[in-house]
């Protein structure tokens, strides 16, 4: 079955091949010839998903799929949330992101250590909604993986935040430490795209 993955991001795209397997043959947008930025005004991760998804289903009436995740840091009210991808900035830049993340958590360390109080707790999750459009009709899948973030940055693999991102299923490592295959076992993608799978496979 052919699937475009309405997403420009190569991090996403290498992991939902992995996830997905041999059954589905994933295009990119790219791929489709949707070279723009697809536009993303929603309120929320499942908004963006189904806005990234009608798009492609508007422009090429393929059956396609969009992926909506982000970072909530519990100290910081659930932020970046939504603006993951641009929390320092329009640029996606990767490495900016993180160095702002640590920043504003430093200076609640500061903050709390002024104040006599405890270091505020640096639990975080990474959040994903799947939108699937078949055959014109929008279908949601949704995954989750629970952390926190560290001091610093570790490992060369993943994306995104993964670098700081400490998955409790493994509290000696960040995410970019894990192999990919079990970055996939234990991530919000990879747990939001086995859902559509398995939706996919009951459906057939
Ligand atoms: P969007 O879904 O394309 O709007 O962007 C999601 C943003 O959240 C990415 O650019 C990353 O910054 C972050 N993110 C989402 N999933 C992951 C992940 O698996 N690892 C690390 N960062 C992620």
């Amino acid at each position: 079955m052919e699937l475009i993955f309405a997403t420009s991001n190569k991090g996403k795209l290498r992991e939902a091949r992995e996830i997905l397997g041999d059954d589905y043959v994933l295009r990119s947008s790219a791929e489709a010839g949707i070279t723009e930025d697809i536009p993303e005004t929603g309120s929320s991760f499942r908004e963006n998903s189904l806005q990234k998804a009608e798009y492609i289903w508007k422009k090429c009436g393929c059956n396609c799929f969009s992926d909506d995740s982000g970072l909530e840091v519990d100290a910081l009210g659930g932020a970046p949330g939504i603006y993951s991808a641009r929390y320092a900035g329009e640029g996606h830049d990767f490495d900016r992101n993180i160095s702002k993340l640590l920043h504003e958590l430093s200076l609640l360390d500061a903050k709390a250590l002024i104040e006599g109080k405890a270091a505020p707790e640096r639990t975080a999750r990474f959040r994903c909604v799947v939108t699937l459009i078949l055959d014109g009709e929008a279908h949601f899948f949704e995954g989750s993986i629970e952390g926190h973030i560290a001091y610093s940055r570790s490992g060369n693999g993943g994306f995104g935040y993964d670098p700081v991102f400490i998955p409790d299923a493994f509290p000696d490592r960040s995410l970019a430490e894990v192999p990919e295959d079990v970055k996939n076992s234990i991530s919000h993608r990879g747990e939001a795209l086995r859902k559509m799978a398995a939706w996919l496979r009951e459906r057939e």
